[in-house]
């Protein structure tokens, strides 16, 4: 996983040591619970995550990764357990500024390298220079220091930003999701058998 992504998997002081938390480290949990394992957790880049699925460094991928159909030829996914909605953080200073998903014409956008934003960007954001970083944290920085004017993260990952962050704030402008950027784990393809008990342990943690 890549922890740099609350509510869903961050990093925090457990007892004064450095914990990989949040609702997908949950998931994982339980997952090995079902499995009757001890679950390992590996921090990478976002970028990474996927391919260590495929090269089988990672036996599951847990990241708020959005099920896509171009993802689906590569990997099994387990079914959703949440439907993402993408917004533009900007300076709240300039939140008149940015109304449209042409107002940013010109200026530059950052999104995280290799997530669906980049895509999400690129084709919404008209006229957008589209500036691919591989921390979140870094995107962020770039917007409060002036670099970019706008950053693309999900609705409670940018929430997350904007109560840590006075002088940010969500753009009121409308991208479009599609069904297929819910979350739901990533494992190697040919994995039915393991899908089927990821399934049963995402049913019961929905249910509740
Ligand atoms: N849902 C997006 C995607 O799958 C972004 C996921 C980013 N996750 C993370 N832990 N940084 O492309």
């Amino acid at each position: 996983m890549n922890p740099e992504f609350a509510p869903f998997e961050f990093k925090t002081l457990v007892n004064g040591k450095d914990t990989i938390v949040g609702a997908d480290v949950e998931i994982a949990k339980a997952i090995a619970k079902e499995l009757g394992v001890k679950v390992e957790f590996s921090a990478m880049s976002f970028n990474n995550v996927l391919s260590s699925v495929q090269s089988g460094k990672a036996d599951l991928g847990i990241s708020g990764i959005s099920a896509t159909k171009e993802r689906q030829k590569v990997y099994d996914f387990s079914d959703t357990y949440y439907e993402s909605v993408n917004v533009v953080i900007v300076k709240k200073s300039e939140l008149a500024k940015y109304k449209k998903t042409n107002s940013f014409k010109g200026l530059s956008v950052a999104t995280q390298k290799g997530t669906i934003q980049e895509t999400v960007a690129k084709e919404q954001l008209t006229g957008a220079k589209i500036v691919s970083l591989v921390q979140n944290g870094e995107m962020i920085n770039e917007l409060k220091s002036g670099q970019v004017n706008g950053v693309v993260l999900e609705k409670p990952i940018a929430e997350g930003y904007v109560a840590k962050n006075d002088d940010l704030a969500i753009a009121q402008i409308k991208l479009k999701s599609s069904s297929s950027d819910a979350y739901a784990v990533a494992m190697p393809k040919g994995s039915s058998t393991l899908k089927k008990k990821v399934d049963k342990v995402i049913k019961n943690l929905k249910s509740k």
